[in-house]
């Protein structure tokens, strides 16, 4: 099948575009590679170095006609998205909207949208968080995916294009970019790598549901097999604070380097973790990799690339 990834450069879309040449499928990426890397990139994939915002966009869907749109590209920075609102909406909101006229024109049989449910409900009371939880996001970079969500939605009701929605959890593995401020675990890794003492904002008793990679591409597979039009949450169910997550990075490297505590971020969400159930049960999808070993993985990761 024609499928586009956009975003297909960056941390999970190469993952994902790697599983969909596995399964045979015809890949087309279209990446600015603002935070993307041609390193990244599957060769057998056709790419496009191309802004979602262009009106080129309507090129790349006229002479590639694909079937389903794999919806990554972003800017992912909730920080950014607060200091750059304008820009922030540009990229995810203004952007999404130009990708999805041209799904509309060029008659796409469906979207699969990466949201987040780390940025989209706020503090909530129920945790394990489920979907039918009020939106409530304290973020630009929330409120920016949940915009999205509202368009697809638009889009489904009044053109019939389908889409699913997975909401992830914080997502970590080999290729996340450590550059950014989005990946604890890879600025982590990043940091110990280097010889350096990471910081920890605040106590460190902040919590998130951290999802592996690996998982999150089989999120997508199951989604483009599923017929329905719906949104899922996708994460573990597990509560990770960042002192647990910086003792199992740390002893995965072996490192003798202590982690400092810093100033909190004023703020920074307090909780975060998903209910899956709804994905267990209507898309046969669950997490199978545990923080543990998913920390092995990621860290052996970056230890190869110092090789
Ligand atoms: N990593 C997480 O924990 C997490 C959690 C929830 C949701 N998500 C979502 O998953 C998607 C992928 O995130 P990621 O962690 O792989 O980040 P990433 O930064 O590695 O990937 C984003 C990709 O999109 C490209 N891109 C950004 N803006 C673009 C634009 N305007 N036009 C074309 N390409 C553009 C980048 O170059 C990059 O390759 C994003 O939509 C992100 O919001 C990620």
């Amino acid at each position: 099948m024609k499928i586009l990834v956009t975003g297909g450069a960056g941390f999970i879309g190469s993952h994902l575009v790697d599983a969909l040449i596995n399964n045979e499928h015809d890949v087309v990426v279209v990446d600015n590679l603002s935070t993307g890397t041609k390193e990244n990139l599957n060769a057998k994939a056709k790419f496009i170095k191309l802004d979602i915002t262009a009106d080129q966009l309507a090129e790349v869907f006229a002479v590639e006609k694909p079937k389903v749109v794999f919806h990554l590209a972003a800017q992912i920075d909730v920080r950014k998205s607060v200091a750059n609102p304008v820009w922030d909406a540009e990229q995810n909101i203004i952007g999404s909207i130009n990708l999805l006229e041209n799904c509309r024109k060029y008659e796409v049989q469906k979207v699969i949208f990466s949201s987040t449910g780390g940025a989209i409900y706020g503090e909530t009371e129920k945790i394990p968080t489920t979907e039918s939880e009020p939106t409530e996001p304290i973020s630009p970079y929330g409120i920016g995916k949940l915009a999205t969500e509202k368009y697809l939605n638009y889009y489904w009701q009044v053109f019939g294009l389908p889409f699913t929605i997975l909401r992830y959890g914080n997502v970590y593995g080999p290729r996340q970019n450590s550059k950014g401020e989005a990946g604890v675990v890879a600025i982590f890794c990043d940091k110990l790598q280097a010889g350096v003492s990471p910081t920890i904002n605040g106590d460190g008793k902040q919590t998130r549901d951290y999802v592996y990679v690996g998982d999150v591409v089989k999120a997508n597979l199951a989604a483009l097999e599923n017929d329905q039009v719906a949104i899922f949450n996708i994460g573990t169910g597990v509560e990770t604070d960042v002192n647990k997550l910086s003792a199992l990075i740390k002893d995965a490297f072996g490192a003798e380097v202590e982690f400092n505590h810093g100033q909190a971020k004023t703020g920074e969400q307090q909780r975060s973790c998903l209910s899956f159930a709804k994905a267990k049960s209507e898309l046969g999808w669950e997490p199978l990799v545990a923080i543990d070993s998913g920390i092995k993985n990621t860290v052996n990761w970056f230890r190869s690339l110092s090789l």
